[in-house]
């Protein structure tokens, strides 16, 4: 039989005291199976608390969210297996591609493939994949959601600040021990959570976090899918501006340089001092 022990440390709460802001960034993850342990409300207050510090385009915070746990989880939870056996997804945003682009393919098979393997589900058994998304209905026993939603009288712009903030969230409930796994698949049913919270007519639910703790003793929970490497996410430069000094030989390292200045540093330094970036006085 499966172990529920929770290796934590002595607050009992998971919460590692050598975080730091790198420490956290590496060692995140989407935790797919929780303990079935309560998160404390007044933790999950100081998450939201610190996750209200997260950036937006003009700090307009243009998004709203919703937490559910305990027994209302459990409601939500139950409607949303219910509608997912039944119906196609209905996101507010409604996902336009049938298929994502060849070019990321290679990334989404890795990726689904490795979550398969770790799970023991081998690459034909369509009744082993269906069953493993259908825990996201479930949360994968996580005890609670936040739900955000986006100002869609704002636009697309908004989504970026839901990012950040989502971003923002998950590091905070790291740092304070919980685990979380963001899940657009939990929004697929909008109208059961219009069902349990009144949700303003001009929000657009967006993404969910289920959070709680992670079963130390789950095979899924060791999953970590790698990352491209930076390289392929640079956007190289023109080639005129690689035809410097009557150079013929295009070093390769050259076409992708991280930060390109254009120039020396002297040139650098003249246009930052150049008077179109010094404000004009203002005139009365
Ligand atoms: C916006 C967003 C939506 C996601 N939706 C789901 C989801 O519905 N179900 C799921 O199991 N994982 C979901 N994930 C988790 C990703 O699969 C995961 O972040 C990615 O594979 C990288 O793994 P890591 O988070 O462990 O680093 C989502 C992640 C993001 C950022």
């Amino acid at each position: 039989m499966r172990s529920t022990t929770c290796r934590l440390d002595e607050t009992g709460t998971g919460k590692d005291k050598e975080m730091n802001t790198e420490k956290a960034i590496r060692t995140r993850n989407s935790v797919r199976a929780f303990l079935p342990k309560q998160v404390d409300p007044e933790l999950i207050q100081e998450v939201l608390e610190l996750s209200m510090m997260a950036p937006s385009a003009c700090n307009l915070q243009p998004f709203r969210i919703a937490v559910a746990s305990g027994g209302m989880w459990r409601m939500i939870s139950s409607e949303l297996c219910e509608l997912a056996r039944k119906l196609p997804n209905q996101h507010d945003i409604p996902w336009e591609l049938s298929e994502y682009p060849e070019r990321y393919k290679n990334r989404q098979r890795k990726t689904g493939f490795g979550l398969y393997k770790t799970l023991g589900i081998e690459r034909g058994d369509k009744e082993g994949r269906k069953r493993q998304y259908s825990q996201n209905f479930k949360a994968f026993g996580a005890p609670a959601v936040v739900f955000v939603f986006t100002d869609k009288e704002v636009g697309e712009y908004a989504t970026l600040d839901v990012g950040a903030w989502m971003q923002t969230f998950m590091l905070a409930a790291h740092e304070k021990g919980l685990a979380t796994v963001a899940q657009t698949s939990l929004v697929a049913y909008p109208q059961v959570l219009r069902k349990f919270f009144d949700v303003p007519e001009h929000m657009s639910l967006v993404c969910a976090i289920s959070f709680g703790y992670a079963d130390p003793d789950a095979v899924v929970n060791t999953y970590r899918p790698q990352r491209a490497p930076l390289q392929e996410m640079l956007v190289p430069l023109q080639d005129h501006m690689l035809m410097q000094d009557d150079e013929e030989e295009e070093d390769l390292d050259e076409v992708y340089v991280p930060v390109y200045s254009g120039g020396s540093r002297e040139a650098d330094q003249a246009y930052a001092a150049s008077p179109e970036l010094v404000p004009s006085p203002v005139k009365k």
